[in-house]
């Protein structure tokens, strides 16, 4: 039998950086491999085990949806997605009365751009530079970096200006007649863990409302308590025309949600914008019960406060070596920003039980699940101190 990384080598698409480590279970904060060696995980899938891994009230709902209904198409109605339907209106921005389910966060957005092309009759978007929403061709039209959107730049969408994130007079430069939104994830995630100035989000509220055209939150990574509010935005007490989340909604499950105003919603009109697994029961039973773990557990104040933590702990560091340039976030979404290449302590980190994340070359990106304990967050500081100390001393003796 070949080991699994050669299988995974030999037939899978080469399309991800991989550490060489074979995750095979995990609970809580805790991965482990195929070797029985166990990992903290920062990295929870690039923001999906929110509620850390196979949190039990979703593993139940799983099994117990499983025994009775694993499929329903949008076209019959359904007990579970209607329940679930009913429990997330309560925790939506209040203006967002309709809901579009789909499968991940790059198909959110694409209900997104396609929502506000038919409510609007406009094509154009302003987006920002350094955003991600995916690499699908519509997200892809209104993600930044050009090693994503050059290849396919003859498929993708043309009519995108993008523009310096936190800079709202820029974008009311940019919207002409053919603007139909502004797209904008309140925290920048994969783009190194931004938060915008505190009158950015504000400002484009007010531009967009007296300039008629639709603002879009991409929430995917920053949406769902991991900022310490339900929704980031709530941090600038601003509510979006559509909202797209998905990641970590289903508690591990594939879900991607596009929620908007009833009447942006409802220019979308039948079988124009539909897809098979949306709103299927088995994400829709994980989702309700994450849903009800997040909020019953009260894991939104706790990733305010471990966040408050685990910052204060990362500024310690950011004082004690010169090779980090700057510590970033909101809530258990966090960004060390180095003045060199993130790579060795990523690896260095795994090779000690911890996982990392990059957010482009020079920023480690800690997505770790809210329910994280203290001792764990001082466990994985520790072992940046470490990386970040070797670095430091690489990069000395390189100099001299
Ligand atoms: C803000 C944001 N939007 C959209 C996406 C795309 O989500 P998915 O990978 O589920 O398609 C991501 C993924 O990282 C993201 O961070």
């Amino acid at each position: 039998m070949q080991s699994f990384i050669e299988l995974e080598n030999r037939y899978l698409a080469d399309v991800y950086w991989k550490r060489p480590v074979v995750l095979v279970k995990g609970r809580g904060a805790v991965v482990w491999d195929s070797e029985g060696r166990e990992y903290i995980d920062c990295g929870t899938g690039f923001g999906v085990a929110l509620l850390g891994h196979c949190h039990p009230r979703v593993v139940e709902a799983i099994k117990k949806q499983c025994e009775k209904l694993l499929t329903c198409h949008g076209s019959f109605y359904n007990d579970i997605r209607a329940e679930y339907l009913a429990k997330l209106s309560k925790v939506l921005p209040r203006n967002l009365g309709k809901v579009l389910f789909s499968n991940s966060g790059a198909e959110a957005v694409e209900a997104a751009l396609k929502i506000a092309c038919r409510y609007t009759g406009k094509n154009g978007f302003i987006a920002m530079k350094n955003s991600y929403h995916g690499k699908t061709l519509g997200a892809l039209a209104v993600t930044y970096g050009a090693k994503y959107r050059e290849p396919f730049k003859q498929l993708i969408h043309s009519n995108v200006k993008f523009t310096p994130f936190g800079d709202a007079s820029r974008v009311e430069e940019l919207i002409d007649e053919e603007t139909a939104a502004v797209i904008v994830e309140p925290v920048q995630g994969e783009g190194g863990i931004h938060t915008p100035p505190p009158d950015f989000l504000p400002a484009l509220r007010e531009i967009c409302d007296r300039k008629g055209v639709l603002l879009i939150f991409d929430e995917v990574q920053c949406g769902f308590g991991r900022t310490g509010k339900m929704w980031a935005h709530q941090h600038w007490d601003v509510e979006p025309d559509i909202l797209c989340t998905a990641k970590a909604v289903a508690g591990g499950v594939p879900l991607g949600i596009t929620a908007a105003r009833e009447e942006v919603m409802s220019a979308l009109k039948r079988a124009e914008h539909t897809n098979t697994f949306g709103g299927n029961p088995l994400a829709m039973a994980a989702a309700l019960a994450a849903l009800e773990a997040l909020v019953e557990e009260r894991l939104v104040e706790r990733a305010a406060e471990l966040g408050a933590y685990f910052k204060e702990k990362l500024l310690v560091l950011k004082d004690k070596y010169r090779v980090v340039r700057e510590v970033r976030g909101l809530g258990l979404m966090l960004g060390v920003e180095q003045r060199f290449p993130v790579v060795d302590v990523i690896i260095g980190a795994l090779s000690k039980g911890v996982i990392l994340l990059e957010a482009g070359k020079t920023v480690v990106r800690l997505l770790p699940p809210l329910v994280i304990t203290r001792e764990q967050i001082d466990k994985v500081v520790q072992v940046l101190d470490e990386e970040l100390a070797k670095l430091e001393e690489a990069k000395i003796a390189r100099k001299s």
